[in-house]
């Protein structure tokens, strides 16, 4: 079945709630009409002026992760209930950033998962392998467990919004995006193995690329069967670009 392409933009660390506002206006100003579903995903400081300057718009708002718990003493933390309060659709999990630097787990991200069904939000969850990983034959290993360990215990009923993003460690903030024979390989793959855990739910599943996806390079990669959007990072921060990748989806 036809799968609707989704472009997201993760903005990760950067730009000011009032920044984050003009960017997403120009970005709604500029859709056309796209078929693509738009989703932007700023800091936690910024989701309620992008809500408000999304408003009416064809764009939605995400969270970049959230904690497993509905409520506590957890100092920092946003849970997943607290995101769809503000208003929000998405919530990114398991970023190679999360799991690099923040010491997340498959255990952790899985848990994670839960929390987002719960409060009744998609999850994008995002998934790759180094490159070291890569170079010694490791990939299809990585993959398959960081998608069984996020999945573990949740059934097919719970994750007919799941999105998947494929994001190679050592495409992200690099420059180098991986081929479209790679991409797409890695793609057909991540799908193999959803289906080995989902069944035919996984024909109807967004398998998202990641990875230095640019104006330039979008066309080419989301033309592949397997690719169902971008999840993009340095280039989801110029309305220019971001209207770019959307154009060519
Ligand atoms: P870049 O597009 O900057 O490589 O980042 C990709 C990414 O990590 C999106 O989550």
């Amino acid at each position: 079945m036809a799968r609707t392409h989704l472009i997201a933009g993760n903005w990760k660390m950067h730009l000011s709630p009032a920044e984050g506002r003009e960017l997403v206006t120009s970005i709604a100003s500029g859709l056309g009409g796209t078929t693509a579903e738009i989703l932007v995903c700023p800091t936690a400081l910024g989701i309620a002026d992008a809500i408000a300057a999304a408003a009416g718009s064809k764009v939605q708002v995400g969270a970049q992760n959230c904690h497993w718990e509905v409520k506590g003493a957890f100092t920092g933390e946003l849970s997943a209930e607290l995101i769809q309060s503000a208003g929000c659709s998405h919530v990114l999990l398991g970023h190679s950033e999360r799991r690099q630097f923040f010491h997340e787990t498959d255990e952790t991200v899985s848990q994670r998962l839960k929390a987002v069904l719960r409060a009744g939000l998609v999850p994008v969850l995002c998934i790759g392998e180094t490159l070291s990983e890569r170079e010694s034959g490791q990939l299809e290993t990585v993959l398959r467990q960081q998608i069984t360990g996020a999945l573990a215990g949740i059934d097919a009923a719970q994750l007919t919004q799941l999105v998947v993003a494929y994001e190679p460690v050592w495409a992200i903030g690099t420059g180098v995006v991986a081929s479209t024979e790679q991409a797409q390989e890695a793609h057909a793959f991540v799908r193999s193995v959803l289906a080995g855990v989902l069944g035919d739910l996984a024909n109807d599943l967004r398998i998202l690329y990641g990875g230095s996806v640019k104006p330039g390079n979008a066309a080419e990669l989301l033309a592949q069967p397997d690719i169902d959007g971008a999840l993009v990072g340095g280039a989801s921060l110029k309305a220019e670009d971001f209207l770019g990748i959307i154009a060519a989806a």
